[in-house]
């Protein structure tokens, strides 16, 4: 097991890349499922959790191949098992999207029950019901979700509350059920609305995506088509979240500017200057101290509950007092926690941070718990003064491509090295 070494107090200078959407390419990838053919997908991330992915599409029956550093070939000609196993299920919670894209393709699918994971306990319930609705029979076996559709029928679904996974599946299943589909109080997330244009190339009949009502038309079959994923919109406000907290000044390249424009807009009311043209962003901290702000997570276009940890780390050394209020998930204040060991002063009432700003904060060994967890505790080494160690950082390699090489890029000073007290 890995873990990073880092030595805090460089400002980030630079240009950085952003890499293709971590959310994004995995139900591109499971919606190679839907038709038999041949897939390329292209601008994707070299992760561990598109690895997962193309495990999972391989064990189906499917061949994935990468044709280049960041496209896959995938053929899904051959796909006849609809069984995606425990062991995968609970490396990956995306490989539920499995199940709409099984249930469209084979009309059956049978997909592990993913378990609670360290940020919450993400039921999969109102996807389930919104496959009911499509006329799918459910039911709960050994641990496993088995369902099956003898003929999908168009519904109105209307989401208790905002799901981006139970948005993609539906869509997914519904691409082939007769008649209309409604899909009400939707999720606007952009990777949502990437996979329903992919969808479209291959011939879906979809309209409403990027809206709280999407409406689908049953067609008979797909084509198989070639896709290009978005930018990571989480990647990006990372780095920003990172410049802020380094006072440092950057410049992102290859992102989408709207994507993350309720990042941006907290941003630059800590007093960080954003330039943004085209899908360049430039940010200036002008070695400033950023102010403190109040944040809230909500479903998009709101602040994403993604960057919360992040900026969670920035408020730290502040100028004031910050409440960041957590509404998406239970138990997302972990960080926290690991922030106080590195000299942080936080007080979590229920879901919400107190972040009094400190003039600095020091080095320390701190222990990741999820993925952006890890960059919080990342962006917060970078501005210690003195070393820091994170540990368990194979979190970060789930949704980071290549974050040290890209730091250090920038200036920052991060070794990844063998963690000789974990295990293998
Ligand atoms: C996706 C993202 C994740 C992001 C999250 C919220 C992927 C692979 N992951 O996760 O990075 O943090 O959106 O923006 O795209 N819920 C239910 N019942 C359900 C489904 C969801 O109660 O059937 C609840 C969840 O427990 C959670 C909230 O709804 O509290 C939002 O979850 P959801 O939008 O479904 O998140 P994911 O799709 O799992």
């Amino acid at each position: 097991m890995d873990k990073f070494i880092i030595e805090g107090g460089e400002r980030l200078k630079g240009k950085v890349r952003i890499s293709g959407s971590k959310n994004a390419v995995l139900p591109a990838l499971a919606a190679t499922l839907l038709q038999r053919g041949k897939y390329s997908i292209g601008n994707v991330p070299r992760l561990m959790d598109v690895t997962t992915m193309m495990q999972l599409l391989d064990l189906l029956g499917a061949r994935c191949v990468w044709r280049d550093e960041h496209t896959i070939d995938i053929d899904t000609t051959g796909v006849e098992n609809h069984v995606a196993p425990y062991e995968l299920v609970k490396k990956m919670r995306a490989s539920v999207l499995a199940l709409g894209a099984l249930i469209g393709g084979l009309r059956k699918a049978t997909v592990s029950y993913p378990g609670g994971c360290a940020i919450g306990e993400r039921p999969i319930d109102l996807h389930l019901k919104g496959l009911s609705a499509l006329g799918c029979d459910v039911a709960i076996r050994e641990g496993y979700v088995d369902v099956t559709a003898k003929k999908l029928k168009g519904a109105r679904i209307v989401f208790d509350s905002v799901t981006v996974g139970g948005t993609e599946n539906l869509l997914m299943a519904a691409v082939f059920a007769k008649g209309e589909t409604l899909i009400e109080n939707a999720a606007r997330e952009p990777e949502v609305v990437d996979l329903a244009r992919m969808l479209k190339k291959m011939g879906a009949r979809i309209e409403g995506e990027g809206t709280a009502v999407i409406r689908i038309l049953g067609v008979g079959e797909l084509n198989p088509c070639a896709w290009d994923v978005i930018e990571d919109r989480i990647e990006a406000g990372t780095f920003l979240a990172a410049c802020g907290m380094t006072r440092g000044s950057i410049v992102l390249e290859n992102c989408v500017p709207e994507h993350i424009k309720a990042v941006i807009d907290k941003l630059t009311e800590t007093g960080m200057e954003i330039h943004c043209d085209g899908r360049t962003i430039k940010a200036s901290m002008s070695k400033r101290r950023p102010l403190a702000v109040d944040i809230r997570t909500v479903p998009y276009p709101g602040f994403p509950t993604d960057m919360q940890a992040q900026l969670m780390a920035s408020m730290t050394t502040s100028k004031g007092v910050s409440a960041i209020t957590e509404t998406i998930f239970e138990n997302r204040m972990m960080h926290a926690a690991e922030l106080r060991r590195m000299g942080a002063d936080i007080r979590v009432v229920g879901n919400t941070a107190i972040v009094h700003g400190v003039e600095s904060i020091s080095g320390a060994k701190v222990m990741a718990t999820d993925l952006r967890a890890s960059a919080s505790l990342i962006i917060a080494g970078l501005a210690a003064y003195g070393k820091t160690e994170v540990s368990r950082i194979y979190h970060i390699d789930r949704g980071y491509e290549r974050i040290e090489e890209k730091l250090k890029n920038l200036g920052a000073r991060i070794e990844r090295v063998k963690d000789e007290n974990m295990g293998a």
